[in-house]
């Protein structure tokens, strides 16, 4: 397993800078990272996996060690499929704590190669989700604080306010 190879991964609908947060510091420690997009069959988010690609590459294009994939199934597979070693986690506050302790111990057992790798949010994104910003912007609120300023007019348009 590839200690030098993390994946970032989550479902990104859309990228906020609380993920170009995690993004970016990780990208200062570890020599590659994948940032890699949960393609969920059963969940219909609001912005299609290639919109969310094109998202995600826009706000990263400065990161020349950062690359960019999709995938289903258990992150614990996506990992030994890669031989990548790391698994790169944000955490805002104590309910993510929670769920991510849960996790990482899960994902371990189900790869015991894997080690999680978890960094702080830093203080202005820990209020930020990709939820909280597509209701923002579905009342046509001012998304610009949260999300990468390369995609604030798409996201914006795309999820035009509710008359
Ligand atoms: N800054 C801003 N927002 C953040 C954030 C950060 N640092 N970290 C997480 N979030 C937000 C996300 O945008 C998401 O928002 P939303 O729920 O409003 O859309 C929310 O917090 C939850 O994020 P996360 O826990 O990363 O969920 P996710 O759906 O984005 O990704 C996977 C979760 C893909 C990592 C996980 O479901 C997975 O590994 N799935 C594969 C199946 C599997 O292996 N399951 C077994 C695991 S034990």
């Amino acid at each position: 397993m590839n200690r030098d190879l993390c994946v970032y991964a989550g479902s990104f609908d859309p990228v906020t800078t609380g993920h170009l947060d995690i993004i970016r510091r990780g990208a200062a420690i570890f020599p590659r990272m994948i940032v890699a997009i949960l393609c969920n069959p059963s969940k219909k988010g609001a912005f299609s996996m290639e919109e969310r690609l094109s998202m995600l590459k826009k706000s990263c294009a400065d990161l020349p060690n950062v690359s960019f994939d999709s995938f289903d199934g258990l992150l614990a597979d996506y990992l030994r499929k890669k031989e990548a070693g790391i698994i790169l986690r944000g955490l805002r506050n104590f309910s993510d704590f929670e769920s991510e302790f849960q996790m990482a111990q899960l994902n371990r057992q189900l790869n015991p190669d894997i080690e999680t790798f978890f960094l702080m949010a830093s203080p202005e994104h820990v209020f930020v989700s990709s939820s909280a910003v597509r209701e923002i912007a579905m009342f046509g609120g001012d998304i610009s604080p949260y999300v990468p300023a390369h995609i604030a007019e798409e996201v914006a348009r795309k999820l035009r306010p509710i008359k």
